[in-house]
C-alpha cells in the first residue's frame, strides 16, 4: 500500500518526506494554482524535492486529444525520473491515453467515478486510475463500493493497472480505501499530517514524560 502526498506546496511537501514514509506525490491543476507561481517552475522544484524512482503524478489541461498529448509531451520533456501524467477519463481523454501509451508515455485515468471508466482507462493503457472517493462519497454514495468493484474487476480481468485512490475528507475513508483493495492512496497534507494522531497517545506520551521527569527530573536518558 504506497502512500502519496496530494499537494503542490513545496514547503509542506519537504516537511511530509522528512517524517511521514511518503511514496510519491501528485497534483491537480487546483493544488499548482494555489501556489501562484509559474507551473514550471513549481513542478521541476517538486520534481527535484523527490527521488528519481518516487512517482510524480502531473495534470494537463487540455481538453482535447492533440493538446493533451502536446501538454504530455511537454511535461515529460520538462520532468526527469518516475513521472506518470494525469489525463481526465472521457472520450477525448482515452484517445490520448492509447497514443500516449503507444509511445510508452505513463498514464493516470483522473477524475474516476465510475467503475467502467476505470476499466476504459485500464484497457486504453493507463497505469494507474484516480476514482474519487470523498466526491464520490458526497455527489452519489459509495467511494469506497467503487473502488472496491474496480479493484476486483482489475484483478478478475487482470489489468496491469493500479488502483490510486484520490480525494479524501477524513481518515476514515481513507481506512475504508485501503480495506476495499487500492493499492495507492493520495492524501492532502491537511490529513497526512494527522493520521498517527490519537488523543489516547497524545495523553500516553505525555504521561511517560511526566512520570519520568517526577522521578528524575530531566528528559535525559
Ligand atoms: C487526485 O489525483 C485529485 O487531484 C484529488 O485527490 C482531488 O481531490 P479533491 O476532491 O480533494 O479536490
Amino acid at each position: 500500500m504506497k502512500l502519496l502526498v496530494d499537494s503542490a506546496d513545496i514547503s509542506e511537501i519537504e516537511s511530509l518526506l522528512a517524517s511521514f514514509p511518503i511514496d510519491g506525490v501528485t497534483t491537480n491543476p487546483v493544488l499548482i494554482a494555489k501556489e501562484k507561481r509559474p507551473f514550471k517552475q513549481q513542478i521541476q522544484e517538486i520534481r527535484h524535492l523527490l527521488p528519481d524512482r518516487l512517482p510524480l503524478h502531473v495534470q494537463i489541461i487540455a481538453d482535447d486529444c492533440k493538446g493533451m498529448i502536446d501538454q504530455a509531451r511537454t511535461l515529460y520533456d520538462w520532468l526527469d525520473g518516475n513521472v506518470w501524467i494525469k489525463i481526465p477519463v472521457c472520450k477525448e481523454g482515452l484517445r490520448a491515453i492509447r497514443k500516449l501509451s503507444a509511445d510508452n508515455i505513463r498514464t493516470t485515468g483522473t477524475t474516476i467515478y465510475t467503475p467502467l471508466q476505470a476499466v476504459l482507462a485500464a484497457k486504453a493503457g493507463a497505469g494507474y486510475v484516480a476514482p474519487y472517493v470523498n466526491r464520490i462519497d458526497h455527489e452519489y454514495g459509495d467511494g469506497a463500493g467503487v473502488v472496491k468493484t474496480i479493484a476486483d474487476l482489475f484483478r478478475l480481468y487482470g489489468f496491469n493497472c493500479k488502483v490510486l485512490a484520490a480525494s479524501f475528507k477524513h481518515n476514515s475513508q481513507i481506512l475504508a480505501a485501503m480495506e476495499a483493495g487500492s493499492h495507492e492512496a493520495t492524501i492532502s497534507p491537511e490529513l497526512l499530517k494527522h493520521l498517527a494522531d490519537h488523543p489516547a497517545a497524545n495523553r500516553d506520551i505525555h504521561g511517560f514524560r511526566h512520570v519520568w521527569q517526577s522521578q528524575y527530573g530531566t528528559f535525559s536518558l
